[in-house]
């Protein structure tokens, strides 16, 4: 079975309650229990994990790539600036898919850049949960 690394920044954690009219309402948890009901039915092994420190993500990143066929990543406020986050996604050379809930192209210009957008597949931006299963779908047909 094909395992999936699903990886959330900072904040990501208060989901639910985080600035709603941007984010949802819909907690972390409830959004990772969608996650693994699409995963499963995609035939995927689907492991999540979420940290607010950088380090931690990139750890993350290093001991899991060897075991997962592809990630699914939710850089948060690290999108726009983390060149380690980047640097570590180009290292381990896997298919990865940056995803959004917030439509990053349409807020604040200073969210518009993506330092993660060219190591990744594709960026997914702006559906909300969706962004998410759309990018494990994406990840199926590419691993197929
Ligand atoms: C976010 C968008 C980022 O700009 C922001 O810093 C986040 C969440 C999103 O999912 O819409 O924390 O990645």
């Amino acid at each position: 079975m094909k395992r999936i690394l699903v990886i959330h920044g900072p904040n990501l954690n208060l989901l639910g309650k985080r600035e709603p009219e941007i984010y949802g309402k819909m907690s972390l948890d409830q959004l990772n229990e969608l996650i693994m009901v699409h995963g499963r039915k995609l035939g995927f092994e689907i492991h999540i994990f979420q940290s607010n420190h950088e380090g931690k993500l990139i750890d993350f990143i290093h001991d899991q790539s060897e075991y997962a066929s592809g990630i699914v990543i939710n850089p948060a406020a690290y999108t726009h600036y983390s060149i380690a986050i980047r640097d570590a996604l180009a290292a381990i050379d896997l298919p990865t898919v940056e995803v959004h809930l917030s439509d990053i192209n349409n807020r604040e210009e200073f969210r518009r850049i993506s330092v993660i957008k060219d190591v990744c597949l594709k960026q997914i931006s702006g559906l909300g949960e969706k962004s998410y299963l759309d990018a494990l779908d994406l990840l199926q047909e590419k691993l197929n």
